[in-house]
């Protein structure tokens, strides 16, 4: 595999592989309207760190991973810097990412995005798809 270039930090490590299909992530009630939360999942790979937005009964996944220098957008759940149903930033340079797709339209990565992590919700429970 290669390393994709990103905007002014040079490449970056490979993510690990996310979990299989159907491995739960959380209760939905677990995720506020509007919030959303950070996990990890050890992997043979390594990590694999996800993070979960929450709009009504949709639950939307992006891969916890900065564009711009790979790392997670916040140390901790409580750092995570959202405006529900807009737009999740970047704890370190405040790059922002839009709700609904995770497209970066603010900031050192403008025009990347976060890559996205497909998940279903099945009997209240958010699992990968
Ligand atoms: S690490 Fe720079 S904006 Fe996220």
């Amino acid at each position: 595999m290669t390393s994709k270039p990103t905007c002014g930090a040079g490449s970056m490590p490979e993510p690990a592989m996310r979990p299989a299909a159907g491995t739960p992530v959380c209760a939905i009630a677990d995720l506020p309207d509007g919030g959303g939360r950070m996990f990890v999942f050890a992997a043979e790979s390594g990590e694999f760190r996800l993070l979960v937005l929450r709009s009504g009964a949709r639950c939307l996944g992006y891969e916890n991973r900065c564009p711009h220098f790979g790392i997670p957008l916040a140390a901790r759940n409580e750092h995570l810097i959202l405006k529900p149903h807009e737009s999740v930033s970047c704890n370190t340079h405040y790059a922002r990412f839009r709700w609904e797709d995770g497209y970066c339209d603010s900031g050192d990565c403008v025009g990347e995005s976060l890559p996205a992590v497909p998940l279903d919700v099945i009997d209240g429970v958010v699992c990968f798809a």
